[in-house]
């Protein structure tokens, strides 16, 4: 039995008491003292780019693989590299997906604050099409195994602007009485059940979360990714939705994204940590193995580009190509390295980076 009319959404906030009840606040504490950990420790990386390149495409492969979007991380690293076309159609989202996220990182950074239009263009760059915000009736969330509608979103297109409105106020508002991990759930909310978009409408709305956190200070850089715990919970993400949607149930689903920001915290504080750990290993190693090629920008750069070549190494350490290929070559001898014949191209592969980023799910 679908529900075949549009519920009516309600323009933010939601009343006081359903979102600040006591749970709420002991578990928006916690997730809040997890996170500024994560904050913290980030801080202490000499080399951003590195943990940002890595995350960011973990987590553009997590959430494209929420929407059943399925890739593997070694193709990704591929399609990144080599000049190879991919196979996967999958591949080509997953890498638009990412290039969003820079995007999204690159206007909140500037503009201190985002715009309906802004969206529009994430939504657009993820999806490679122009049709914007829904204008025809007759998209509805079904139930992936039953095929049973479980929500219409406002099919109006003047409603859908309306409310886009409210919500992007409400976003950009810092001043918000309501602590902001509060607010990212109900943002969230708000976002996915508006459903402005024909198709991109989950990826986007996950894009906004980590904006949102930039937004709020609370991170620097875009590291926290919810996406890992939505795909270990995933049928709660999607009863949770529907239970604010059907009976105005917001306690569950704003304890659920505290619990998931707290544990993708601890997950990414102790990622963070592998990785430095890698690199202070594998800079030991190369200067006794190879001390006559090593540098500290050459270790840096095969941990920001786990999957690397002679053109990478020639533009961001301005050696020529010769110099370039007898590093990786001597990398590729004392096993840092692996190489990897692509189309014509030889890849030179950081295995153990690309391993621990691989198991950390
Ligand atoms: N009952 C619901 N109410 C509101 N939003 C929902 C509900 N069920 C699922 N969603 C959201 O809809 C998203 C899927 O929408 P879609 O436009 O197909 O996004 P994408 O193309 O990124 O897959 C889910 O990821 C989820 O965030
Ligand atoms: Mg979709």
């Amino acid at each position: 039995m679908g529900q075949k009319t549009p519920y009516k959404l309600s323009n933010l906030p939601p009343p006081q008491e359903k979102i600040e009840t006591i749970k709420i606040l002991r578990k928006a504490n916690s997730a809040s003292l997890a996170i500024a950990e994560l904050k913290g420790i980030a801080q202490t990386i000499p080399n951003q780019t590195m943990l940002i390149n890595a995350v960011v495409l973990k987590e553009a492969k997590d959430s494209s693989e929420i929407e059943n979007i399925i890739t593997s991380t070694d193709e990704l690293y591929e399609a990144l590299t080599s000049k190879k076309t991919f196979s996967n159609p999958n591949v080509k989202e997953v890498v638009n997906y990412r290039r969003s996220i820079f995007l999204g990182f690159k206007i909140i950074s500037e503009q201190g604050f985002l715009k309906v239009n802004d969206i529009i263009q994430l939504q657009q760059d993820l999806i490679d099409n122009n049709a914007g915000i829904r204008s025809t009736p007759g998209t509805v969330l079904k139930n992936d195994q039953t095929g049973e509608i479980v929500y219409t979103p406002p099919q109006d297109k003047s409603e859908i602007e309306n409310l886009l409105t409210n919500f992007i106020k409400h976003y950009n508002d810092l001043e918000s009485e309501i602590s902001p991990l509060i607010n990212l759930a109900i943002l969230h909310y708000q976002f996915e059940s508006i459903h402005p978009f024909y198709d991109g409408n989950g990826r986007t709305g996950r894009i906004l979360n980590i904006l949102y956190l930039i937004l709020n200070n609370i991170l620097d850089i875009p590291i926290l990714y919810l996406s890992s715990y939505i795909i270990k919970n995933k049928s709660e993400y999607y009863k949770l939705l529907n239970n604010v949607n059907k009976k105005d149930e917001w306690e569950n689903w704003i304890l659920y994204v505290l619990e998931a920001i707290e544990q993708t915290s601890r997950q990414t504080i102790n990622q963070i940590q592998q990785i430095r750990e890698l690199l202070d290993k594998t800079i030991l190693n190369v200067k006794e193995k190879a001390p006559k090629i090593y540098s500290k920008e050459l270790v840096e750069n095969i941990f920001e580009q786990p999957y690397t070549k002679i053109d990478h190494i020639v533009q961001k350490i301005g050696v020529e190509r010769k110099a370039a290929s007898r590093y990786l070559r001597k990398l590729n001898e004392i096993g840092i390295l692996k190489s990897k014949k692509i189309g014509k191209e030889m890849i030179y592969i950081n295995i153990e980076l690309v391993e621990l980023l691989k198991a950390n799910h």
